[in-house]
């Protein structure tokens, strides 16, 4: 939810930690702020608004440091504002904290440090750990901070500085850290994207995980035990420039029109003469059951692989909310497979979904896209989409990569259980990204659409069977970037309720191109148009000329032999009417008001 980073080197940080927050500002963005340390004392700066309004107040500063830390925030408790914004400190200015996370205990935290005369000055609970820390604080501060967190109950990830030592030390539970190994040099990060332009070198700390980073390297220990952690170096697979825009006006453009090679990227190597090769070390032949858990947009993926993994594997798939999973006391036997589908492998429901599931001794595995991520390691076995970083608040290519990977799931499934695999459906499936990119050559009746109706304060989008998933994620799209209130329905539920809000200003989406349900659809629409809702259409093949018939606008995409492919073409227009309604109406759509890019709290 909130974005840390941090340096320590020979070079003037400040410049540097501005350069990192910007690369995390898609995590949040309400308030920012920066601590730098000079040898003899901490100098804070921090600021509501964005991080060009931090930048702007340090140019009139004259701050000079080597070791620095910074946060960029998405507020959970206590209103975006200057006090509550990070840095925290102690009573003394002596010790400076940021932290992404929430600490589930702060209240009678607060009330104790309260009555030892501690003056906590804001309404966050981060501020408390800057305070527990002063408490033990006795010359040593990674000692006094493994004391604070021994009495922290909820998530954190956590670096703090003191006047006195040249380190950073730095700790983490259920809310990601990285280290960055540089030449001279060090860094720490909430992910990967922001360490790229120093290093590619890093280190993921796991849970309950503290460390002492110095400008020549680091040491870590376990919280509860104080010995040294094992850690490999990682190589991070992402070059700098992916998490640039390029030539694009914005993240969301860019990553929409991504797609067809991060398609590509996520069926590589994994389609070899008509077999499907994924590296699972699990036995999923004896699998009964799976069940498909995520939040958001990855749940609309995971709606969609009951549908796929019904129709291609023939094994029963229940698809759950991760927070009502998580706390439902669910069902689960051990020849159940429970998959989280997560871009960020960070949201703290589908992180908590996984763990209620392995207490339950199911087996677990994970379809995610950031390496390295909590849920990628907590699962017992993964996929990962090799999607690339996702920068843009609403998910986009990760959504169509999670959909490519389903199919190739259940492809394995069915080939694990000594079924034989279609050949049509992995040639269509290989040609998939080709169809996306004649969509992305031809937006014009798309932007159109997008102007005709930016204005319009409600819209309704349809499908039936796989459109159905599609039809909720465009509604989401549209909401997340335009403000704009829209509803995904089952075509067939509008008339138990929906069809109601039918009249003349309403706009309904229909996903109907060819499948066994599009004269079902046609006469949904008949009933829109009856009751003088304006129609737009998406369509394909022969079944176009009918649709166009009824409705008044019409986006033709292009037709597969396989309905299980078709999500991945047909939301593709739907990602792009979302974005340039959202650009019509002069939004930033990479930063959606109220939204962060990973729910990394409850
Ligand atoms: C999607 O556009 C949203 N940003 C949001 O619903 C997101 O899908 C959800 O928070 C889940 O995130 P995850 O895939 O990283 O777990």
């Amino acid at each position: 939810m909130c974005g840390i980073f941090g340096y320590i080197g020979d070079k003037n940080c400040v410049p540097i930690l501005i350069g990192g927050l910007k690369k995390l500002e898609y995590r949040g963005y309400d308030s920012a702020g920066i601590c730098v340390a000079d040898g003899c004392r901490l100098t804070v700066v921090k600021k509501r608004g964005k991080i060009a309004d931090l930048e702007g107040s340090l140019r009139l500063k004259k701050i000079i440091g080597t070791i620095g830390i910074a946060h960029t925030r998405w507020a959970t408790h206590g209103e975006p504002n200057e006090v509550n914004a990070h840095p925290h400190t102690d009573c003394c200015g002596k010790i400076a904290i940021v932290h992404n996370g929430i600490i589930e205990n702060y209240a009678p935290l607060k009330k104790l440090l309260e009555q030892e005369g501690h003056k906590i000055v804001s309404q966050t609970d981060s501020e408390v750990l800057a305070h527990l820390i002063e408490k033990f604080y006795a010359g040593d501060l990674e000692k006094a901070v493994i004391q604070a967190l021994k009495i922290v109950d909820g998530a954190f990830g956590l670096a703090a500085l003191h006047e006195n030592e040249d380190r950073i030390v730095v700790a983490r539970r259920g809310s990601p850290l990285i280290v960055g190994i540089g030449k001279n040099e060090m860094l720490i990060s909430s992910d990967a994207a922001a360490l790229l332009n120093h290093t590619k070198k890093a280190v993921y700390m796991a849970d309950n995980e503290v460390a002492s980073v110095t400008k020549n390297g680091y040491i870590i220990k376990h919280l509860n035990g104080g010995r040294l952690a094992a850690k490999k170096v990682d190589k991070i697979k992402w070059a700098a420039a992916q998490v640039e825009k390029g030539d694009f006006a914005h993240f969301m453009l860019k990553e929409i029109y991504e797609q067809p090679e991060t398609i590509e990227n996520a069926l590589r190597g994994r389609i070899k003469h008509g077999r499907i090769k994924l590296s699972i070390e699990l036995n999923v032949s004896t699998v009964r059951r799976i069940i498909i858990t995520a939040c958001g947009t990855s749940w609309h993926s995971a709606l969609l692989g009951k549908y796929i993994i019904e129709s291609l594997a023939s094994i029963p798939v229940e698809v759950d909310y991760a927070s009502e999973f998580r706390y439902r006391s669910p069902l689960i036997k051990r020849d159940d497979l429970v998959v989280a589908i997560s871009q960020s492998g960070e949201t703290a429901d589908t992180l908590g979904a996984i763990r209620e599931a392995k207490e339950k001794f199911a087996k677990t595995l994970g379809i995610i896209n950031t390496v390295g991520s909590s849920i990628a390691r907590d699962v017992d076995s993964g996929i990962y989409l090799h999607a690339g970083p996702e920068i843009g608040v609403a998910s986009t290519k990760a959504f169509t990569s999670q959909v490519a990977v389903l199919i190739l799931f259940a492809l394995y499934l069915r080939q694990a259980r000594g079924g034989a695999l279609d050949k049509n459906i992995i040639g269509e499936l290989c040609g998939v990204p080709q169809k996306i990119r004649h969509i992305l050559e031809n937006t014009s009746g798309i932007k159109s659409i997008a102007q005709r109706f930016k204005n319009s304060p409600n819209f309704l989008y349809l499908g039936r069977g796989v459109n159905f998933p599609v039809a909720l994620e465009g509604a989401l799209k549209l909401k997340e970037v335009s403000y704009i209130h829209a509803e995904g329905y089952p075509a067939a539920e509008m008339k138990h309720g929906p069809i109601a809000l039918i009249d003349k200003k309403m706009p309904v989406v229909f996903l109907a191109t060819e499948d066994r349900f599009l004269n079902k659809i046609l006469s949904n629409i008949h009933e829109v148009k009856a009751r003088g809702g304006i129609i737009i259409a998406v369509a394909n093949g022969n079944g176009s000329k009918k649709v166009r018939r009824l409705a008044e606008h019409i986006i033709t995409v292009p037709s597969t032999l396989k309905s299980e492919l078709s999500p991945i073409i047909n939301v593709i227009p739907l990602q792009l009417i979302a974005y340039y309604i959202a650009n019509a109406k002069g939004i930033n759509m990479d930063k959606p008001r109220n939204l962060a890019k990973s729910v990394t709290v409850e």
